[in-house]
């Protein structure tokens, strides 16, 4: 399972990256505002920033809903970086962005995924990864676990190679109950990750080590 972090935070994604074990990074217009990243010219930078951090795939979405806008907005981001994928929003002229971009080797991500139906016109159209947003449907007392369920099914049904990537992951159950369903990759806030490395009876054995150390070194 790939590890990815949701944040425009460089020092967030600083964190992961030398903890050793993230994948990328995912963004979006919301996350880049939170940081303060507005204009083009400083969102472009951002996005060479964080490419520069992570060793993996950087998704940078495009904002234009138009099938010519989203076409030029996302070469444009292609050219930025290598590890750059191209983030397509799930409505028609989107669908027709991710085929393009697909016949022409350009990764993407297509986002704001909700039901079966989304993921596999993504999967169809050629789509890198598709991002099922399950806590948005937990917001809205929907099982967000059940749709990356169907979506496992369906892939494997037919064999396609689109990357189910579990996002608007919320806690590290979430992570958990994804890995368990086969998710591809998952994406979430840093505390996310964190929170798989805690248990009390680590912390507890470990200081009984260091104590019985001590004790028998002193
Ligand atoms: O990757 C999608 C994510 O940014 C949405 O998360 O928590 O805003 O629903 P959230």
């Amino acid at each position: 399972m790939k590890f990815f972090i949701d944040t425009a935070n460089l020092d967030q994604i600083k964190e992961a990256q030398e903890l050793g074990v993230l994948d990328g990074v995912t963004t979006n217009p919301s996350l880049m505002a939170k940081e303060g990243i507005t204009g083009k010219d400083n969102i472009l930078k951002h996005y060479v920033d964080i490419c520069n951090i992570v060793d993996g795939d950087v998704s940078a979405e495009v904002v234009a809903t138009d099938f010519a806008g989203m076409v030029k907005e996302g070469e444009e981001l292609a050219e930025l970086h290598d590890q750059i994928v191209v983030k397509v929003p799930m409505i028609k002229d989107g669908v027709k962005a991710l085929k393009y971009f697909s016949d022409k080797g350009i990764r993407t991500n297509c986002t704001l995924v909700f039901s079966p139906g989304q993921a596999l016109l993504a999967a169809k159209a050629g789509a890198t990864y598709v991002s099922p947003f399950l806590g948005r449907l937990d917001d809205i007392s929907t099982d967000g676990l059940n749709l990356i369920a169907e979506i496992r099914l369906i892939y494997d049904n037919y064999g396609f190679e689109t990357e189910i990537l579990a996002a608007s992951i919320r806690h590290t159950m979430h992570v958990i109950d994804c890995a368990k369903l086969g998710a591809d990759v998952m994406t979430g806030p840093l505390s996310s990750i964190d929170g798989l490395l805690k248990h009390p009876l680590t912390d507890i054995g470990l200081a009984k080590f260091l104590e019985d150390y001590k004790k028998g070194n002193s």
